[in-house]
C-alpha cells in the first residue's frame, strides 16, 4: 500500500449527501485542493456515492474511503459489504470500529479485529477508531479504556499488518458536540497511543505510525491540534461536508507544516 504525507486529513461523511450532492462536494474539493497537495486527503463518502466520488476525483491526489466493511468474503450476509466490494468500487481505505458502530450497530474489539484483517487482505488501509466516552474520561478511565480497545483489536496483528493501519482518537464525548478535545487532551492520548505502539512493536513502527484526531475538528482549531507533536492529521465529521469548511481545516493543517 502506498505510504500516506502528513498530514493525513479524512472527512468522514456519515450518512450525507445523495449521489449528486457527494459529486457536487467532491468537484469543489478537487478544485481547491491542486495547491495543498502536501496533504494526503482523502473522502469517505456512503457506499452509494463511492463510485461517484472516484470518478470525480481521478487524476487528482485524492484518495476514497468506506465507512465500514464486513469480514466475510462473500455470501449470504444482506445489508453487508465487503472488502472486495470496496477495492473494485475506488476504495483505497476503510474506517473500522467508528464509535457510532459500537454505539448503535454492536461493533465490539472482536469485531473491529475481523474487519481489519478482511480489509488488509484486500489491501485496504484500514482507520481504527478507538476513544472513551464521556463517564469514562470523568472518571479518569481515558487511557486505560484506550490500551484495552488497542489490546483486543489490534496488538495481536504482525507488525507488517499493523504498519498498514491508520489510527483514529476520537472521544466520544467530542463527536458532533462541538465541543473538541484540547490540544493538551488529545496529545496526551496521541503520545500514550505512541508509547503503546512502541512497547508492542519496537520505535520504528511507532514514529512511522499515523495518529489522527478526530472530535469537532474545524478550521478554528485544527491549526493548535495540529501543531501537537503526535497529531498526524485529522478524521472530519460535520466540517467535511462543505468544501470551505474542510478545505480550511486542510489549510491550516498545512500551514503549520510549514511553520
Ligand atoms: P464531528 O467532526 O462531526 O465531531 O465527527 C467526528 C467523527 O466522528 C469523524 O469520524
Amino acid at each position: 500500500m502506498e505510504k500516506l504525507a502528513r498530514p493525513v486529513i479524512a472527512g468522514n461523511w456519515k450518512m450525507h449527501k445523495t449521489i449528486s450532492e457527494a459529486r457536487h462536494l467532491a468537484a469543489d474539493i478537487v478544485s481547491q485542493a491542486a495547491s495543498l497537495s502536501q496533504a494526503s486527503l482523502i473522502l469517505i463518502p456512503p457506499f452509494t456515492a463511492i463510485q461517484e466520488v472516484k470518478k470525480t476525483v481521478s487524476g487528482s491526489h485524492l484518495l476514497v474511503g468506506g465507512q465500514d466493511l464486513f469480514w466475510e468474503e462473500e455470501g449470504a450476509f444482506t445489508g453487508e459489504i465487503s472488502a472486495r466490494q470496496l477495492k473494485e468500487a475506488g476504495c483505497d481505505v476503510v474506517i473500522v470500529g467508528h464509535s457510532e458502530r459500537r454505539q448503535y450497530f454492536g461493533e465490539t474489539d472482536e469485531t473491529v479485529k475481523k474487519k481489519v484483517l478482511a480489509a488488509l487482505r484486500h489491501e485496504l488501509r484500514p482507520i481504527v477508531c478507538i476513544g472513551e466516552n464521556l463517564e469514562e474520561r470523568k472518571s479518569g478511565e481515558t487511557l486505560k479504556k484506550i490500551k484495552s480497545q488497542l489490546e483486543n483489536g489490534l496488538f495481536g496483528l504482525p507488525a507488517e499488518d499493523f504498519s498498514q493501519v491508520i489510527l483514529a482518537y476520537e472521544p466520544i464525548w467530542a463527536i458532533g458536540t462541538g465541543q473538541n478535545a484540547t490540544p493538551e487532551q488529545a496529545e496526551e492520548v496521541h503520545s500514550y497511543i505512541r508509547q503503546l505502539i512502541d512497547v508492542n512493536y519496537g520505535q520504528e513502527l511507532a514514529a512511522c505510525a499515523i495518529i489522527l484526531y478526530g472530535g469537532s475538528v474545524k478550521p478554528a482549531n485544527a491549526f493548535s491540534l495540529i501543531k501537537e507533536k503526535d497529531i498526524d492529521g485529522f478524521l472530519v465529521g460535520g466540517a467535511s461536508l462543505q468544501a470551505e469548511s474542510f478545505m480550511g481545516i486542510v489549510s491550516e493543517a498545512c500551514r503549520a507544516d510549514e511553520g
